[in-house]
């Protein structure tokens, strides 16, 4: 049953002619107001399929708004807290990419979604968790610049052990998927030995290596729907076991960690998604010439994908 203010917001879309589309570490309150609700990749493509609505409130963090904003240039996106910033993207600015070029100049420079626009725009090809290997396998280069994650560029390397995969910057990582370690992992193993353990390829390369499967969030969603298995050990942020255990109410899910939350994520409420929609507040836009330059990485990966 939809609360007075889901059912308001709801009114309001209508009359704004808006969505909203939603992270899958949203909480369960905007999680089921949501038009569209998917991880990065899922995200990115339907923000490029968008076509009868003008406004698009978008309940993620910065770079996922700016992707949104860079693939519709003539709609009026908005984040309903212009503080939900992902830590990681601001761990490689585009000046350092310029520098990695020149060091590496026959090197791919492959970006993970988790950017700003400037960096985007130095990069030849975009990946999100979903599709890294797809990615790097389409590339002819031996050498691939990879940032900003390291776990997610030793998840490629790990895959496609003849290509070379440098890290950019040095240590760049999520602080959320950091938190999860192996003596939780035994620990869980062993009181759930039915049980898949599923975590994502942010977490370190130990915890991935005792893995069971090592997918995207919407990886996850995919597994948990189509496995004979009915428990899932879930080592991600923990509104995505909020959606799994919504969607799959026969099946049992067990957050690694209860404590695994992206504090921007959150930052954004009920409240601010009306806010966003009667005050068209906060509109994120890109610069045209950068928006430019990013777009053809964006596209690249969705060509791939
Ligand atoms: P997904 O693309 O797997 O949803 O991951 C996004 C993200 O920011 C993970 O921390
Ligand atoms: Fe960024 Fe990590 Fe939050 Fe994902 S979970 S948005 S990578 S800080």
């Amino acid at each position: 049953m939809l609360n007075k203010l889901q059912k308001e917001i709801i009114e309001l879309k209508k009359e704004k002619n808006a969505i909203i589309l939603a992270h899958n570490y949203q909480t369960g309150d905007i999680q089921e107001i949501a038009d569209f609700l998917g991880d990065s990749l899922e995200l990115c493509i339907k923000a490029s399929q968008i076509e009868d609505a003008d406004m698009v409130v978008f309940c993620g963090v910065d770079f996922m708004a700016e992707t949104a904003a860079i693939l519709n240039p003539e709609k009026l996106i908005v984040l309903p807290d212009k503080n939900a910033e992902c830590p990681m993207a601001h761990m490689l600015k585009a000046e350092e990419i310029k520098t990695y070029k020149k060091r590496y100049p026959d090197a791919a420079v492959v970006l993970y979604v988790n950017t700003l626009a400037e960096a985007k725009a130095e990069a030849d090809i975009l990946c999100t968790s979903a599709n890294a290997v797809k990615v790097v396998e389409s590339l002819d280069n031996d050498r691939i610049l990879f940032g900003p994650d390291t776990n997610l560029g030793w998840f490629v390397s790990h895959q496609l052990k003849d290509k070379e995969i440098i890290p950019a910057p040095e240590g760049g990582h999520c602080y959320v998927h950091k938190m999860f370690n192996l003596a939780d992992l035994y620990f869980l193993r062993e009181k759930y030995p039915e049980a898949d353990i599923l975590v994502h390829p942010e977490c370190d390369a130990e915890v991935q290596e005792y893995a069971d499967y090592v997918l995207s969030t919407g990886g996850m969603m995919a597994h948990a729907k189509t496995s004979d298995k009915t428990t899932f050990i879930i080592a991600t942020e923990y509104d995505l076991v909020t959606r799994l255990r919504r969607e799959n109410p026969g099946k049992t899910f067990i957050p690694a960690l209860d404590d695994a939350l992206c504090e921007t994520m959150k930052l954004h409420t009920l409240e601010k998604v009306k806010n966003s929609l009667l005050n068209q507040e906060f509109v994120v836009k890109v610069p045209e010439d950068i928006a430019k330059k990013a777009k053809t990485a964006i596209d690249r990966m969705l060509d791939v994908s």
